[in-house]
């Protein structure tokens, strides 16, 4: 069995990182408008990411069963003053598409990964035009928000995840799709990290700005009091807090490691989501 996937918006790869992992997935190919992300990509992955995404011929990709794509989420998110889909950015979303229905076959899967802001942004008029879009194309859609501290990671972090399939592809069931009981458990900071004792149990979301805030200002998200004293996560606990046990940043700066650690999703979410895809497709025989 072999699942042919891209990667768009890759990053730092959670998708990457979580599908290699797990038996027959294969990357046929990432694109990230950002050239550092692209090489730190290749050193990790041993796959060279495409550019802009806008650039993109999907006649000159290989064919590919499964579309993963955490499009920029900044229209969507409290930082991004909420414009949605009238800002560039949002077109992102077109451009998945563009890609998706391009390729040489129609991919069976879809999933798309967002901030959870997109559901109710615009009186939920964005999510409707993503799930309008995507029925239109013929694919049916189930959606969830995963909270990463119910799953063992002692982090915040919630994040959107839309999976929509052919049901040609992927025969009525997977409206069952996100069966997590087996995930959940609970953990702290002190526990997970081993760095003393946190008097927060749980890590403020892993955000791209607002670094070295104060502790007691409402942007902080990286300091917290340990032991009595002021703490500041390191490179190496975000590492940690969205699931990366190896990875390696080759000659990125410290600035551009806090950008992408600030980008990327959990693992344990993209892991979730390969083991419920892998679930899936065994259950309705399709491979
Ligand atoms: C939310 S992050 C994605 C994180 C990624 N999925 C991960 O696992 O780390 C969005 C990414 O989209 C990239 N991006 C923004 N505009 C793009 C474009 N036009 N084409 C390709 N990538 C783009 C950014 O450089 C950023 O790395």
């Amino acid at each position: 069995m072999e699942i042919s996937y891209v990667d768009l918006f890759c990053g730092m790869g959670s998708f990457h990182y979580s599908l290699s992992r797990l038996p027959g997935f294969r990357c046929v190919a990432a694109c990230d408008l950002n050239e550092v992300a692209r090489s730190v990509y290749e050193e990790n992955y041993g796959v060279a990411p495409l550019g802009d995404i806008c650039d993109i011929d999907p006649e000159e990709l290989p064919p590919f069963d499964l579309v993963c794509a955490g499009f920029p989420c900044q229209p969507f998110s409290q930082a991004g003053h909420g414009r949605g889909f009238d800002d560039e950015r949002g077109t992102m979303f077109s451009q998945v598409m563009r890609v998706a229905l391009g390729g040489r076959r129609k991919p069976g899967l879809i999933v798309l990964e967002n901030v959870r802001g997109l559901l109710r942004h615009n009186d939920g008029k964005s999510f409707e035009t993503v799930c309008d879009t995507l029925g239109e194309a013929g694919y049916s859609v189930v959606y969830k928000v995963l909270t990463c501290s119910a799953f063992g990671i002692p982090q915040m972090r919630k994040r959107l995840f839309v999976v929509a399939y052919l049901p040609t592809a992927v025969k009525p069931g997977i409206g069952q799709f996100f069966d997590l009981a087996s995930y959940e458990t609970t953990t702290t900071l002190t526990e997970f990290l081993g760095r003393g004792v946190f008097e927060k149990p749980t890590a403020y979301t892993i955000r791209c700005g607002g670094r070295l805030s104060a502790i007691t200002d409402r942007h902080n998200w990286d300091g917290y009091i340990v032991d009595g004293r002021e703490y500041r996560l390191t490179v190496e606990d975000c590492l940690r807090l969205q699931g990366f046990e190896t990875y390696t940043f080759g000659t990125a700066s410290t600035s551009q490691r806090w950008k992408m650690l600030g980008n990327t999703i959990p693992t344990i979410f993209t892991r979730i989501i390969g083991e419920q895809l892998l679930r899936f497709i065994r259950k309705n025989s399709l491979q």
